[in-house]
C-alpha cells in the first residue's frame, strides 16, 4: 500500500494518475488536506471507480498522520504550500505544512516500518543561479520563504533518515506544467487568461529563466526515487527545456491565436529568482529519462487547458477571484506593454 500526501494537488494527482497507468500498485492512499489549492477533481475518475481512498487529513497534525500511515509500505509527500506569490502574503501556512508536516510525517513513517518514502522538494532550495546549474553536493541558499521552508522540511526528513533509519530520498525538481495545475500558476494562468481575453501579466522584464518539465517526466523520475533511489539520497530533476517567461508567453499566444497585444508587464515579484538550473546527472544514472522536450511539454500542456474548460471555471473560483485581485489589480492598472512598467 502507498500513500500520496498531496495527492489532490497538481503534481500529487498527476502521480496518482501515473501509478494506476503505469505500476500494478494495488492499494493506494490520498492524504490531503484540501487547501485551495487541492480539489477532488483532480482525482474524479480512480475516486468513482474505487480504485483509490482518499482521506482528508493535514501532514502537520500527528492523530491524521498516524490513523493514516498505518500499514503503509511506501510514502511519496507531495503534501505542501507551493506558491511564491502566496508565500510574500502569508507565510505561516508555509512553515507550518512545508517544515512542521514534512517533519511529524517523516517520524510517524519511521515509526511505523514504512519501508520506502519520497519526499518532493524543489530546484528553488539553492537560490537563483545566472549561469550554469548547481549539483547536490553544493549548499542550499534559498531566498524567499517558499523555498526556505522547502529547505527545512528537506533537514527533518534528512534527520529521520538518521536518527531512525527511515529510508527516504529527496528529489529537488525543477518547474512543471501540464494538465491539473492551480490557475494562479503562470502557464494555467497565462492560457486561461489569454481564453478569456483578459491580459497576460508578465513579472518585470519577462526575461527570467525556467526549465519547464512536463509533470509526467517528473512523476516517472519520483517513481524511479522511490524503487532506487538511496536512503538520504539527493536526486536533482531537470530537463534542459530552459525557456524565458516572455518566450513561453508568446508561445501561448500564437498557439491560442491571441494577439501580442494582451501582454502586460507589470511590477516585479519581490525578491524573484531570475534563473533556476540543475545538474540531473545523479537521476539519470537511475535510469531515468524524460519524454517531453520544451515543445511538447508546452503544446500539450497548453491544449489540454483548452479542451477542459470545466475544469479550470471550476479551479477559477471566488477564492481565486479574490486573491487574483489582491496579488494583480493595482499592478495591472499601472501596467505597461513594453518592457518597462509604467
Ligand atoms: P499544489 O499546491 O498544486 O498541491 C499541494 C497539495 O497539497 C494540495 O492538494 C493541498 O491541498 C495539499 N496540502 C497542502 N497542505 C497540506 C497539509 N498540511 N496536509 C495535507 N495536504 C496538504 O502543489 P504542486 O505544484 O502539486 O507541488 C507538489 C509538491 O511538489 C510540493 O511539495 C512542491 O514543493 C513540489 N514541487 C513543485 C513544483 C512545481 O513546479 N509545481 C516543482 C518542484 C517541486
Ligand atoms: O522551480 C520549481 C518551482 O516552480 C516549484 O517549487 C514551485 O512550487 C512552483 O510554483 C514553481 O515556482 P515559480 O515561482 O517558478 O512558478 P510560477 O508559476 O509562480 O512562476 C513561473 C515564472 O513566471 C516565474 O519567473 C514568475 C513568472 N510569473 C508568474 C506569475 C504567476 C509571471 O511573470 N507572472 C505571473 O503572473
Amino acid at each position: 500500500m502507498i500513500i500520496v500526501t498531496g495527492g489532490a494537488g497538481f503534481i500529487g494527482s498527476n502521480y496518482v494518475h501515473y501509478l494506476l497507468a503505469s505500476t500494478n500498485i494495488e492499494r493506494i492512499v490520498v492524504l490531503d488536506k484540501l487547501t485551495y489549492a487541492g480539489s477532488l477533481d483532480n482525482i474524479r475518475s480512480p475516486l468513482t471507480n474505487g480504485q483509490i481512498e482518499f482521506i482528508q487529513g493535514d501532514i502537520s497534525v500527528e492523530e491524521d498522520v498516524e490513523s493514516a500511515i498505518r500499514h503503509c509500505d511506501a510514502v511519496v509527500n507531495f503534501a505542501a504550500e507551493s506558491h511564491n506569490d502566496r508565500a510574500l502574503l502569508d507565510p505561516s501556512p508555509f512553515i507550518e505544512t512545508n517544515v512542521k508536516g514534512a517533519g511529524i510525517l517523516a517520524y510517524a513513517a519511521a515509526q511505523n516500518g514504512v519501508k520506502r518514502m519520497v519526499h518532493v522538494s524543489t530546484d528553488e532550495v539553492y537560490g537563483e543561479i545566472r549561469e550554469g546549474s548547481f549539483h547536490e553536493s553544493l549548499a542550499l541558499r534559498p531566498r524567499s520563504t517558499y523555498p526556505a521552508a522547502k529547505a527545512g522540511g528537506e533537514m527533518m526528513i534528512l534527520a529521520a533518515v538518521e536518527s531512525f533509519g527511515l529510508e527516504a530520498c529527496i528529489t529537488r525538481g525543477v518547474n512543471n506544467i501540464g494538465p491539473y495545475q492551480h490557475p494562479e500558476k503562470a502557464l494555467p494562468l497565462f492560457v486561461t487568461n489569454a481564453l478569456l481575453d483578459m491580459p497576460l501579466p508578465i513579472y518585470g522584464t519577462g526575461q527570467q529563466v525556467r526549465d519547464r518539465m512536463h509533470v509526467l517526466d517528473h512523476c516517472s523520475a519520483i517513481q524511479i526515487a522511490l524503487e532506487r533511489g538511496e536512503p538520504g539520497g539527493l536526486y536533482n530533476v531537470g530537463v534542459d527545456n530552459e525557456c524565458t517567461n516572455e518566450y513561453m508567453v508568446d508561445h501561448i499566444l500564437q498557439r491560442l491565436n491571441k494577439p501580442k497585444s494582451l501582454k502586460r508587464y507589470i511590477e516585479d515579484r519581490t525578491g524573484h529568482d531570475f534563473r533556476y538550473s540543475v545538474d540531473s546527472t545523479r537521476m539519470r544514472e537511475l535510469g531515468w529519462e524524460p519524454q517531453y522536450d520544451l515543445n511538447a511539454a508546452l503544446n500539450s500542456s497548453i491544449d489540454w487547458y483548452v479542451k477542459n474548460e470545466w475544469w479550470w471555471r471550476e479551479a477559477r473560483s471566488e477564492e481565486f477571484e479574490n486573491y487574483y485581485k489582491e496579488v494583480y489589480q493595482d499592478r495591472l492598472s499601472q501596467a505597461g506593454q513594453d518592457h518597462t512598467p509604467a
